[in-house]
């Protein structure tokens, strides 16, 4: 049995490929791809993934309740953990560049079992991470619709009923809030499933406009925000522990678990892997670069927020609009930022909305998931039923759950495939040691060992009832999979 559940996907080492050539083994209707992404493509597909609610929402929480202006330190500890994970993606994804990511990785490495408990974490990374980037949207969106009004001389206000979750959390707590469900929330998740079912693709170009939207507004946050900093806000920098998790070290700590939510999609680029012209050299300048690119401006973001009012009043769900919103002379730059944070959020649905249900496809079609998952639609040639059903889910829980429940689970469901995928490159370092890896982790031993400590460190400071629910869906998995994949498994079928 112990033989079975560690059954390894053979690897084979990935052969020489040429830019333009089509691409190989991917889903029917995308074989019309070709491998055009360059080195630069490939960093703005990775800000394009990362930039979203984590900067633009969740910031704020983990200011007021956990950090203060400590939020700074909290970014830099998520970025430390990120980019030990980012190096040993970067040896995967030159070595295997497929388009499974760390489900594949596994199970290449560790065999079936831990195969199938990375896929199913990656659940929560992608299609829960959709529901909680389309709550992020929803608070911006609403307020950029306030925002015309008022420029309308009206003082209408979006109604309370459908704007959010009927419970709010925080602490493992749960608070009615009035609300009904989040409308705004399930329409854009409908909106982009649709996109997913016909089989748009962001192109490259499309990104490129989004990111450079994304990019400028939070420049010129920092550029024009940084005149109105006030140093007093930083002082104390970490103010002193109220009880449990709320400031001192464990808040700094706390606040890290929250904010890695802000560094999540830069492992989105390795799934891009089969379109990439050179993957092998180009695959670690996409993940590390954009890796890069966003921790800077997360840590002088954090620097201004706090910067520009006191730490107290930043727990809002849009905590980016009410720091301007202190400064009338700033009204031009709120109406800015939102319009930004509302195109910036919805190219971060769409990658997760994608993700997902080629995540379902890959393990469907290796017989660990139903064969309904593995379908493609016979025109658009598109994953349609896993499209539906992730999109379904996803608007549910957007609709009904509030977002730090929603993106504490997302951070925890990523730092476990993270965690794994840290070990499994020492695991192939020697089982593997004759693959060819144009990029290797330098230091492999300390990277690797660093890596899956930091990741696991940071699951340790989300609480206890975070635990409890991440070990319930860990149940639900393994109950799946021994219900199912295990019975059917191609690799095991095959002996
Ligand atoms: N990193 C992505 C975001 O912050 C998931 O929205």
């Amino acid at each position: 049995m112990l033989k079975d559940l560690l059954i390894v996907k053979p690897v084979a080492p990935a052969p020489h490929v040429d830019a333009g050539e089509p691409v190989e083994g991917s889903l029917a209707g995308e074989a019309g791809l070709r491998r055009v992404l360059g080195a630069r493509h490939l960093v703005l597909l990775g800000v394009g993934a990362i930039i979203g609610a984590g900067i633009f929402v969740m910031t704020g929480q983990a200011a007021a309740h956990h950090a203060g202006p400590a939020i700074i330190l909290s970014f830099v500890l998520a970025g430390t953990a990120c980019a030990f994970a980012g190096l040993c993606y970067a040896e995967f994804a030159a070595m295997i560049p497929v388009s499974g990511s760390a489900y594949s990785y596994t199970y290449a490495t560790l065999g079936e079992a831990l195969a199938w408990f990375v896929g199913w974490s990656l659940v929560l990374e992608y299609l829960f991470a959709a529901s909680a980037v389309a709550v992020g949207w929803s608070a911006y969106t609403t307020s950029l619709m306030e925002s015309v009004a008022r420029m309308l001389g009206s003082e209408w206000t979006f109604p309370a009923l459908f704007a959010s979750a009927p419970l709010s959390y925080a602490n493992g707590e749960f608070a009615a809030t009035g609300a009904l469900f989040n409308l705004p929330a399930v329409l854009v998740v409908g909106a982009v499933g649709v996109l997913c079912y016909v089989g748009i693709r962001q192109s490259a170009t499309a990104n490129a406009a989004i990111v450079a939207v994304k990019v400028v507004v939070i420049l010129a946050l920092i550029g024009f925000g940084a005149q109105y900093v006030d140093p007093e806000n930083w002082v104390p920098f970490i103010p002193p522990n109220e009880g449990g998790d709320r400031f001192g070290w464990s808040g700094v700590l706390r606040a890290a678990s929250i904010v890695f939510f802000a560094y999540i999609g830069f492992d989105a680029v390795s799934t891009a892997a089969q379109e990439a012209k050179n993957p092998q050299r180009d695959m670690p300048i996409g993940i590390l670069g954009s890796l890069v690119v966003c921790t800077l401006l997360y840590i002088v973001v954090a620097a201004v927020l706090t910067g520009m009012l006191p730490y107290t009043e930043l727990g809002t769900a849009k905590p980016v609009a009410t720091a301007l919103e202190a400064y009338p002379a700033l009204g031009w730059l709120k109406f800015a930022i939102e319009i930004g944070a509302v195109a910036g959020l919805t190219s971060v649905i769409l990658v997760m909305l994608m993700g997902q249900p080629r995540i379902f496809y890959a393990m469907a079609h290796d017989g660990l998931l139903p064969k309904f998952f593995g379908a493609s639609h016979p025109r658009f040639h598109t994953p349609h039923r896993a499209t539906v059903v992730v999109a379904v889910v996803a608007a549910l829980l957007a609709a009904f759950f509030p977002l730090g429940m929603l993106g504490d689970l997302v951070s925890m469901g990523t730092l476990l495939a993270f965690a794994t995928v840290c070990a499994g490159v020492l695991v192939l370092r020697r089982t593997r040691p004759d693959l060819p890896r144009p990029f290797r982790v330098p230091l492999a031993p300390v990277v690797c060992v660093l890596g899956t400590a930091s990741c696991l460190a940071l699951v340790g400071f989300m609480g206890w009832y975070n635990w409890a629910l991440l070990g319930a869906w860990t149940l639900v998995g393994f109950a799946i999979y021994f219900g199912y994949g295990y019975r059917h498994s191609k690799l095991r079928r095959a002996r």
